[in-house]
């Protein structure tokens, strides 16, 4: 003990990876616990930038040890990618532990993900065609390879070829494709085995020596709440469970080892690939938003969608999520604007009204939000570092927020550096709260 998750709130991309960094200030481990490369971290530090898409965030601290978890899809060759570019750049990858269980996307699974796409047309999910969603069916349908396979070349083939068999007909179009050759495949994979061979690890056990010996462990999450498989706009999610309850699962630890879940939203709503969003602006709004906020995908470079903050989904997600406290980011993008809006309710078909989230895909459908107008602020708030530096309106805008969603607000970001942060007086006391209390603080 003790137990932090840290889980997307909204549609991903709500800077999971700089909140991750913040806390990882004093955590002994970061584990990530599902999705894949299909994750774009980014975090700012001194002028640098980082993007990471497999490696958890605490790899910046040294000496943190840094899990990928079970319940992670790992594409090996992004993951040495990742590693040598890491090295390159000086930062110690020693402490990277990666589980013999987690599930391997294959070559085929990437053709699956983009001839899956092209063949939905125009209801395309617009997946970021990493093989995510193919990797996972594998996994539920018992054909899919682990990274402990990487180890064994008998066992590789084997497992290829059974993985391979009911998939002929969808994959004969690159029948001729030489990724998809039995031995170069094998070859390849058994190389990737090599190189990790030494970062390869019962990871399960090593997250309850952490927990048992009372070390601080992170389990970051990847996605956001709303891009759940269960939970989110189905079908237009991904295929994991970006929920906070999937840190257990994708980690190999119970409920009862988290003690802190934190969710992290943008001050406004973003969301990229297609699906619902029922606060999405278009125009001039938008372009400016987007801009401003340099909302352009980490992963894919595709733009995002960009809307107002919509409380109704946000007070879901911390419902689902169990959220003990929010990291609100982005608050530095909303300067300027006149009149900010937050959305308290939704508009349906033929004048109803939602309090609640719903559940049927129809009604999210044509849900449009129906807002709140608050007002705005004209200040740059990037220099600010207490509560008290932020403009009136900005912190009347936070405590709407907060007492709308049940849930305090313990960090404000307000730029993408790493000192950019505003520690709140709700997060004294917290286990991943201020590492000092803010001035002021009882
Ligand atoms: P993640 O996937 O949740 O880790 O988020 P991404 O890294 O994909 O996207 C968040 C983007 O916003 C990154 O480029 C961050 O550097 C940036 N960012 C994070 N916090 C802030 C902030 O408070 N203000 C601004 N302007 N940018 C931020
Ligand atoms: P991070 O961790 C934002 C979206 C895709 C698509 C849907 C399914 O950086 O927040 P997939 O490739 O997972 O099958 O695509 O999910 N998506 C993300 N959107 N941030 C992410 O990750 C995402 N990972 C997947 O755009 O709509
Ligand atoms: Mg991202």
């Amino acid at each position: 003990m003790p137990g932090i998750v840290i889980v997307g709130a909204q549609w991903g991309d709500e800077g999971k990876g700089k909140v991750t960094d913040l806390l990882a200030e004093r955590a002994d481990a970061v584990v990530r616990f599902q999705g894949g490369n299909n994750a774009g971290h980014t975090i700012v530090r001194n002028s640098q930038t980082w993007k990471l898409h497999l490696i958890p965030s605490g790899i910046l601290h040294a000496g943190t040890l840094c899990v990928i978890g079970n319940g992670v899809v790992v594409d090996p060759k992004v993951l040495t990618d990742e590693l040598d570019e890491l090295r390159r750049r000086r930062v110690d990858i020693e402490s990277l532990r990666i589980s013999a269980n987690a599930h391997l996307i294959m070559p085929y699974h990437l053709m699956l993900d983009h001839a899956g796409e092209a063949k939905l047309g125009k209801l395309q999910i617009g997946t970021t065609r990493r093989g995510i969603g193919p990797c996972y069916a594998d996994k539920a349908a018992r054909l899919g390879i682990r990274v402990q396979d990487l180890l064994d070349e008998k066992i590789l083939k084997k497992k290829i070829v059974a993985a391979l068999e009911p998939k002929r007909l969808s994959l004969r179009p690159f029948a001729k494709d030489p990724r998809l050759d039995l031995q170069t495949m094998t070859e390849e994979y058994l190389t990737y085995g090599h190189v990790l061979e030494r970062h390869i690890q019962d990871t399960t056990r090593l997250v309850h020596e952490q927990l048992d010996s009372g070390q601080l462990v992170l389990f970051e999450g990847a996605q956001g709440a709303l891009l759940d498989i269960d939970h989110g706009t189905y079908p237009f999610v991904t295929s994991s469970n970006p929920v906070a309850g999937a840190a257990c699962v994708g980690a190999g630890v119970g409920p009862k080892d988290i003690d802190e879940v934190w969710g992290v939203a943008k001050a406004y709503a973003t969301r990229v690939g297609a699906g619902p969003f029922p606060t999405e602006l278009d125009g001039q709004m938008a372009d400016d938003l987007r801009q401003k906020g340099g909302e352009y995908g980490t992963t894919t470079g595709r733009a995002r969608r960009v809307g107002w903050i919509d409380l109704v989904a946000l007070r879901y997600t911390a419902r689902i999520n169990s959220l003990t406290a929010l990291a609100l980011t982005k608050l530095d993008v909303l300067s300027g604007q006149d009149r900010v809006r937050v959305c308290t309710r939704y508009r349906g078909a033929e004048g109803a009204e939602f309090y609640d989230f719903p559940y049927h895909q129809t009604v999210l459908h044509h849900a449009v939000g129906d807002y709140e107008e608050l007002p705005g602020w004209s200040e740059d708030v990037t220099e600010c570092r207490e509560e008290s530096d932020l403009p009136a309106a900005a912190r009347e805008y936070l405590q709407y927020i907060a007492e709308f969603v049940g849930v305090p607000i313990s960090l404000v970001s307000v730029g993408a550096g790493r000192d950019q942060v505003v520690w709140t007086q709700a997060s004294v006391g917290m286990v991943g709260g201020a590492a000092q209390a803010p001035a002021g603080a009882q």
